[in-house]
């Protein structure tokens, strides 16, 4: 199910934006030229990882400091060691008012 989020310009470039899709919280990240979608709750304990720094194509959990690639969703450091649900993202147009959609069911 593909669901328009957000235009572009709502997403800080470096940054994230939290929304919640159809009851599911997810982080959409701005990074890198390209747009990410990452479900917002951290694999380690329950909080969001939207609320954490975004550098390169990671992110990093406030809380104890795992890193995640926003492509696979995969840990990159302790303490988690349990990947997060990604998302594909689709961006529709050009420049900032360009629409972002992503597309609920995990990627495999
Ligand atoms: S809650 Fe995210 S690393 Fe511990």
């Amino acid at each position: 199910m593909t669901i328009d989020v957000c235009a572009l310009g709502d997403i800080p470039e470096g940054g994230c934006l939290a929304v919640t899709v159809e009851q599911t919280p997810v982080a959409l990240v701005r990074t890198e030229g390209e747009v990410f979608a990452i479900f917002d709750r951290c694999s380690h304990a329950d909080v969001a990882l939207s609320e954490g720094d975004v550098t390169g194509c990671e992110i990093e959990c406030w809380l104890h400091g795992s890193s995640f690639d926003l492509r696979t969703g995969e840990p990159l450091s302790l303490p988690a060691t349990a990947a997060v649900p990604v998302y594909p993202v689709t961006v529709t147009g050009e420049g900032e008012s360009a629409r972002v959609a992503i597309t609920l069911a995990p990627t495999p």
